[in-house]
């Protein structure tokens, strides 16, 4: 059976130029973009890479790729990452991994920032089929989930729990993850602005109008989007 995220990894991986800098985030869809770049004769060794997530990083660095902290860069060449969906004007929705405080940090810092995936990550409109994702620290808990629920009429607010010990999940930074579930997903520049400038939170999951292209594969082929 094909697979399209294999497939868009790979003509993802042809945007890269040797020497250049890159950021790789989280997802199987990396893990394909890792052995693309490892099946491009002479580029490997050639490039400086970061990660934004700790899966991602591991794998590089046991594959023997120069891995620089992001904390260390001020710029990029090139952010891939997935995404769980996005839309026509490329705003992408990145809940899955809880890690998109430093996703957005290496997206904002890359020339050009690509979405890749399989073509059922592209949407019109982004759906309620995930939730918006919002790192707070631990004294905004109650106040950014009562103001996510009285903004955004009827939505639920979930405290993100570990399934692997008991209690929530904890991020990097000490802080906690809000996974907030819409009736109907809000008109993404609204709930940008509003989530953006609530007291306490450190970043959300919704990347709006931050990617310059998206790279798919499905059973037409490949398509590249490019931000309108
Ligand atoms: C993490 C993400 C991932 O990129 C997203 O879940 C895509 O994963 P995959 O490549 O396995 O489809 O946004 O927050």
């Amino acid at each position: 059976m094909a697979d399209y995220k294999q497939q868009a990894a790979q003509e993802a991986a042809k945007l890269i130029q040797p020497g250049s800098a890159i950021g790789l985030g989280a997802g199987s869809t990396m893990t394909h973009l890792i052995a693309a770049i490892q099946n491009t004769p002479g580029l490997a060794t050639t490039l400086t890479v970061a990660s934004s997530s700790f899966t991602t990083r591991q794998l590089l660095l046991k594959e023997g790729f120069q891995v620089k902290e992001s904390g260390w860069l001020t710029r990029l060449d090139h952010y891939f990452d997935g995404c769980d969906q996005f839309d026509w004007r490329l705003t992408a929705l990145k809940s899955g991994g809880g890690v998109h405080a430093a996703e957005k940090v290496l997206a904002a810092m890359a020339g050009k920032f690509i979405l890749v995936g399989d073509t059922g990550k592209r949407v019109d409109r982004l759906t309620k089929s995930f939730p918006l994702v919002v790192e707070v620290i631990p004294e905004a808990l109650a106040f950014v989930s009562a103001r996510l629920k009285e903004y955004f009429n009827p939505s639920r607010s979930e405290l993100r729990l570990s399934d692997k010990k008991d209690g929530a999940v904890i991020t990097e930074r000490g802080n906690y993850l809000i996974d907030n579930w819409f009736d109907a997903f809000p008109e993404p520049g609204i709930l940008n602005d509003r989530v953006t400038n609530l007291a306490g939170v450190l970043e959300h999951s919704l990347f709006f109008n931050m990617a310059h292209k998206a790279v798919t594969a499905g059973p037409d082929g490949i398509v590249v989007y490019t931000k309108p």
